[in-house]
This record gives C-alpha cells, sequence and structure tokens, in this order.
C-alpha cells in the first residue's frame, strides 16, 4: 500500500505524464476482464475543451464485452467463486435474513434477463427500477445489464412526481418496483406511488405499458392469490394495500415460472450505455447522467479495490441505498466485479435501537465499513455506549462519503467506531464522476481529519480562480478535473447541450465539479461544499430552485426562495422563505400545506425545516435575488458584507425580525 502511495504522489506531481501512464495502468487492468473483442487505438480518447468541438469521452474503441458476465459468470466459472456469498441481504426487522451466492445470483439474474426479454425488451431499451433494498433490486439491474437494456434506478424515497419526471424523460417503457417496505416502523406504500406516477404518465401522453411488480412484503403468499383481478392477499401486512390493473401489471413471481436459468450475455460495444441515474440540477430539473459499459466496469473495479484494499476474505458492508451513485458503484457493481461478499441492509441505522449497524457489523465480521457522515453525525448523538456494546473486532477500513465530513465527527468515527486501529477513507466523488476522484488510500495514505487527501490514479484535478487561471500552491477556489478517467459521465442523457453547459463552458478545458476546494501546504485537498445553488441535505444534492418550484405551485405562493442553514445533523437543512400572494394569511395550516407539497412533488429527503413568512425579498435593483443574504438571515448572522446594490434594504430588517428558531 505504501508503494502505491508514492505512484498516487507521482500521479498528481507529473500530470503531464498521467495521460499516458493511465493508459498503461487502466490498459493492465483490463487484462484482468473479459472482452469478447479487444479494444483498437487509443485506451481513452477525449475532448474536455468546448473551444475546439464537442465534448467526448472513449474508453477502449472497438471493444466489446458485458459487465453482468464480468461481474457473474466470470467469478463463477472462471474464478470458482460459485458458492462464495455475493450478498448477505438483512430486512428491516431483526432476524429477516437471507444471504446470496454467486451461483444463485447468475441464475436469478438470467432468468429475470429471460422474463425482460419475453416482455420485448431489447437491447437499448431503457428500464425504470423503483425498489427498496432487497437482492431483487441487483437482480433486475443486472439483468438489464446482461440484455443491454439500460437501467434507470430511482430512489425509492422519491415522490410519484418525481418518479414520473424520471419515465417522461428516460423514455422508459417498462417500470419495475414493489409492492412495498417498511422503512423503521414506518410502511411505505410503494405500488401506490408507482401508480400514481404511472397514471400521471398517462395524462402526459406517455403511457408505460408495463409494470412488473415483486411481493416483498406479502412474498410468502401463495402466487394464485395473484389472479387477474384480485390484488395478492397481504398476509404478512395487513395494512398493505395494493391495486392491480391487469392491462399493466405484472407479478414478478409469476413471470419467473418457467423461466430458463441461462442467458446468453448480450455483447456490448465499450461505449454502449449501461445506465441512467438523475441528478439535481442547478435548473431545478434534475439531469440524467449517462455511464457507459467498459470504462465504468474497470473504474468502479478498481477503486473499489484499492480504496477499500479489498481482500477476498472480506466482508464488506456500504450502508448507502443502491438508488444513488454509491450503490450503483459499491454496492453492485465494484463489489460484484471482485467477487467480494457484501452486507445488504433494508433498514435504518437506528432501527429498532441505535446500535443496530453494530449489532450487524459484529454478527457478519464486517471488515470494510462504508457510511455517509450524516450516519456518523446522527449517532454521535447518542454517545460511545451503545457503540461500545459490541465489540468491532472485524473492522479494518472506514469510508465515508458524500458530503464534507466536519473533523469532530471523522475522529468519533476513527476514535470511537474504529477505535484508533481503522483508517478512514473520506472519498470525494460525484454521481458524474461514476467513482472515487479524491481519496486516501488505507494505511498508505498519511490522514487529515476533513480531507478527501489526493487523487486516485490517472485523476489531475486543478484550482482555479474566477477568471479560470489555475492556482499554484495553497489555494482556495473552483475544484475542477483536466483530463478524464474511465468511469466520468459520457452525457446528459438526451440533452447534450445541458451537459456541455453544466461542465464545461465556464472554463474550457476542465470538467467543473460545481463543488469549492481548498490546498493547504502540503497539497491536501479539503472540498469546501457546493458553489452552486444546490444544498446537501444529508449527502443527497437537491436544488434549490427545485424546492422552490414546488413551492410556488402552491396557489397561495407568489415567490419563495430557498437556502441552505447548517444543521447538526444533516449538514444542511431547507430554509424556505415565501412571499404569499395578495390577501393571503399565513398561518399553521398553510404552514403544513406547504410542507406536505413539497414532500408530494420530490420526497421525504427535501422537506423544508424551516418556512419563514417573507412579505418582501432581498432582491438587486436589476430583481435578483440575494441569496446569499437569506443565507445570512437564515444563520442570524448580521454582518451581511457589501449590500448596496440592494433595492430596498428595508426588507432585511423585516426578515430578520421574523426569522423563524425552531423547525416546522
Ligand atoms: O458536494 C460534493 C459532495 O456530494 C456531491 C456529489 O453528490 P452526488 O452526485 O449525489 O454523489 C454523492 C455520492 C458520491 C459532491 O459534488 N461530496 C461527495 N463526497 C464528498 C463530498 N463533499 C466532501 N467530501 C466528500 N467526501
Amino acid at each position: 500500500m505504501l508503494s502505491l502511495f508514492s505512484l498516487q504522489l507521482w500521479s498528481w506531481m507529473c500530470p503531464s505524464l498521467t495521460i499516458l501512464y493511465s493508459a498503461e495502468f487502466w490498459g493492465d487492468i483490463a487484462k484482468d476482464f473479459f472482452w469478447k473483442t479487444k479494444h483498437t487505438g487509443q485506451f481513452l480518447d477525449y475532448n474536455f475543451d468546448v473551444t475546439k468541438g464537442e465534448i467526448f469521452v472513449k474508453c477502449m474503441g472497438g471493444a466489446s464485452t458485458n459487465i453482468c458476465y464480468n461481474l457473474l459468470d466470470r467469478n463463477v466459472h472462471e474464478k470458482k467463486l460459485g458458492d462464495k456469498v455475493a450478498f448477505y441481504w438483512l430486512g428491516n426487522e431483526p432476524g429477516d435474513e437471507m444471504m446470496v451466492t454467486y451461483r444463485e445470483l447468475l441464475q436469478r439474474v438470467c432468468q429475470f434477463a429471460n422474463v425482460l426479454k419475453s416482455q420485448g425488451v431489447k437491447k437499448g431499451d431503457c428500464v425504470s427500477i423503483y425498489m427498496p433494498m432487497v437482492v431483487e433490486l441487483v437482480i433486475a439491474m443486472l439483468a438489464c445489464a446482461r440484455i443491454g437494456a439500460i437501467h434507470s434506478i430511482v430512489f425509492a424515497g422519491f415522490s410519484a412526481e418525481s418518479l414520473c419526471e424520471r419515465i417522461l424523460d428516460s423514455q422508459c417503457s417498462l417500470l419495475i418496483t414493489a409492492d412495498g417496505f417498511y422503512r423503521g416502523d414506518k410502511l411505505i406504500n410503494l405500488k401506490l406511488l408507482a401508480d400514481e406516477a404511472l397514471r400521471k404518465c398517462r395524462e402526459k401522453g406517455f403511457p408505460v405499458e408495463k409494470c412488473i411488480m415483486l411481493k416483498h412484503l406479502s412474498k410468502e403468499t401463495e402466487e394464485t392469490a395473484l389472479g387477474s383481478q384480485s390484488p395478492p392477499a397481504k398476509r404478512s401486512c395487513p395494512d398493505l394495500q395494493v391495486p392491480w390493473n391487469p392491462d399493466v401489471d405484472l407479478c414478478w413471481h409469476t413471470l419467473l415460472l418457467g423461466a430458463s436459468d441461462e442467458c446468453e450475455p448480450e455483447w456490448c460495444e465499450s461505449e454502449d450505455p449501461l445506465f441512467i441515474l438523475y441528478t439535481s440540477g442547478s435548473t431545478g430539473k434534475p439531469k440524467g447522467v449517462l455511464h457507459t459499459v467498459s470504462g465504468y466496469m474497470l473504474y468502479t473495479a478498481t477503486t473499489f479495490k484499492l480504496v477499500f484494499d479489498y481482500q477476498p476474505e472480506d466482508i464488506y458492508w456500504c450502508t448507502a441505498d443502491i438508488g444513488w451513485i454509491t450503490g450503483h458503484s459499491y454496492i453492485t457493481y465494484g463489489p460484484l466485479a471482485n467477487g467480494a461478499t457484501s452486507v445488504l441492509f433494508e433498514g435504518l441505522p437506528t432501527y429498532p435501537d441505535v446500535s443496530r449497524m453494530w449489532e450487524i457489523v459484529d454478527k457478519y465480521h464486517v471488515t470494510k465499513f462504508y457510511t455517509a457522515p450524516t450516519a456518523i453525525r446522527l449517532l454521535m448523538k447518542y454517545g460511545s455506549e451503545p457503540v461500545q456494546k459490541y465489540k468491532r473486532e472485524s473492522l479494518k477500513v472506514l469510508g465515508t462519503v458524500g458530503e464534507p465530513i466536519n473533523p469532530e465527527a471523522w475522529l468519533w468515527y476513527y476514535n470511537v467506531v474504529g477505535e484508533k486501529r481503522c483508517p478512514i477513507v473520506d472519498t470525494f466523488w460525484q454521481t458524474e464522476t461514476g467513482g472515487h476522484v479524491l481519496t486516501p488510500l488505507p494505511a498508505a495514505t498519511p490522514m487529515k481529519p476533513g480531507s478527501a487527501t489526493f487523487p486516485f490514479f490517472g485523476v489531475v484535478p486543478a484550482i482555479l480562480n474566477e477568471s479560470g487561471e489555475e492556482l499554484e500552491g495553497p489555494s482556495e477556489g473552483y475544484l475542477v478535473f483536466k483530463q478524464p478517467w474511465p468511469g466520468v459521465m459520457r452525457t446528459v442523457y438526451g440533452n447534450y447541450q445541458r451537459f456541455e453547459t453544466t461542465y464545461f463552458k465556464k472554463f474550457p478545458g476542465y470538467y467543473v465539479t460545481g463543488d469549492g476546494c481548498r490546498r493547504d501546504k502540503d497539497g491536501y485537498y479539503w472540498i469546501t461544499g457546493r458553489i452552486d445553488d444546490m444544498l446537501n441535505v444529508s449527502g443527497h444534492l437537491l436544488s434549490t430552485a427545485e424546492v422552490e418550484s414546488a413551492l410556488v405551485e402552491h396557489e397561495s405562493v407568489a415567490e419563495a426562495a430557498v437556502v441552505g442553514r447548517p444543521h447538526p445533523v444533516k449538514g444542511e437543512s431547507l430554509y424556505c422563505f415565501v412571499t404569499l400572494s395578495e390577501g393571503v394569511m399565513y398561518n399553521h395550516t398553510l404552514e403544513a400545506q406547504l410542507k406536505k407539497q413539497v414532500r408530494e412533488k420530490i420526497g421525504a429527503i427535501a422537506t423544508p425545516d424551516y418556512i419563514q413568512n417573507a412579505p418582501g425579498l432581498p432582491k438587486t435593483r436589476s430583481g435578483k435575488i440575494m441569496r446569499r443574504v437569506l443565507r445570512k438571515i437564515a444563520c442570524n448572522e448580521r454582518d451581511l458584507g457589501d449590500i448596496s446594490t440592494l433595492a430596498d434594504a428595508s426588507v432585511v430588517e423585516q426578515l430578520f425580525q421574523n426569522r423563524c428558531t425552531t423547525a416546522v
């Protein structure tokens, strides 16, 4: 590992050599995968400069492969890992557990791939998946990958409206969902939400013809209970309502009856699309980030292996949801590419009690553990006793992702959870980057609490000032990347212009992350947070525009402005200023309606924490809302800086006086 760190430092200090060396580095790694046809020409071809033409990244042109084949068939047949456990699945309720081996996973993926084919899904078609954290979610995504279909997973915490928006954008022909699931003691009627989304799609002129539903909560019921008219019986979950539309709905289990467990993979070109994953965009409309087959496979496999120092006997656990990129890259693709055994957990860190995580760590002898700062801060609130009830002797590496980790949380993670034995890998990356881009290598990179340290191999960061000049040495500014790595996104699905504008227009020649960054005297990178109109709530990106538009859709709201306010657990919370329509009075009923409206439009993660009645908003003379001033009001900071451009300064004092001090 130490020599890897020297290589990491070297690659950072000699960026001009990195593209050459990186082709060799990745070329060597590619030898360990199966290629139906070999690549020809340049390993990584690209243009990052809008002034020189279209932006593109191509990795391993000419090669063809299948990622599902590499993750499953190769591990079962070539590496003889058929009997190895791929996933220990743990349900929301303690004791609800099962496991699946690599051989079983391969068979079940093939069966479901045949089901998809029998429903007319072909290479290049898009399939939306809206499921809880169950093994069948992994099966559905890999079945798509096996037949060359593009999966678009929508986090099951998103609302029907958000699902509808994503279905329309990806023009998918089929939706896969489940009856419902529990999050802690809360029942989520997922099928109801899926139906609502499909109804909205139909109203907008896009009828999705088929919806495959997995019986998750009602799984022990007889297949026959699901007749053409009747919903499935609800023996295990009496409160679950499962409406059934025989014209559209299909039962996962019924479709599997008789499906063969052999399915020849579809050989895909390197740059064929693998999946779309939506991420918030600063204009409010989510962007469908597109990843392609070969580069993503190499990148997730390698970052997983090196960043977690993966060893064959490891039991790895990433607590993210597969509905986010962390789950795509570091629950499904990276670990399976390495033949790893993972824990797949459906539940919450606090249910039934705040020791749940550590109990699981001990029970399964978890060695590598990957979570988010928000989870660490949440557990930290309960002190060290719930952690120390369990031994955690098996732990070797602790990872974090999703937002800057404050040193206090880092130290608690290191001292209490890892008992000073386990290196912490603070991994900085994005949906767009596909995998880790700034990260320590465990036990090799000297750590600094709160710093994501150095770039991964082949990644060349730079820090730019407002005029786009590269800053040397200790400095602070825009974090950008100068060249691609295999796993970087290829475009915004169906919207190349948006791809170019969002990531490449501001500073030609660079990929712009949207994050601020500081480099210290030792060359360590410290992410300072988003510098666009994006908020990071519990590690999830939300655009202020998206929340604002959900608020103004309410008939009583004339205008809305949303800013982030620091939150001890979530990182940031949503502080919303609303200007009401003429004659409308502000009261608690309206406040509750607005909160509900945002939840219904976007999902629970976007629930406003504070809503303030704002008869006026601070605007410049040209009518632009001064969010900088609103952020100060939300935090009750009187030092406002230069406000000479404000059209009416009295508005500010009024807002300070009516500040919200308690969350709604
Ligand atoms: O602001 C950065 C923050 O999360 C953003 C990416 O969000 P998303 O695409 O949803 O992917 C999250 C999981 C990879 C980044 O632009 N972020 C992510 N990891 C870190 C981070 N900020 C600081 N430190 C990190 N380790």
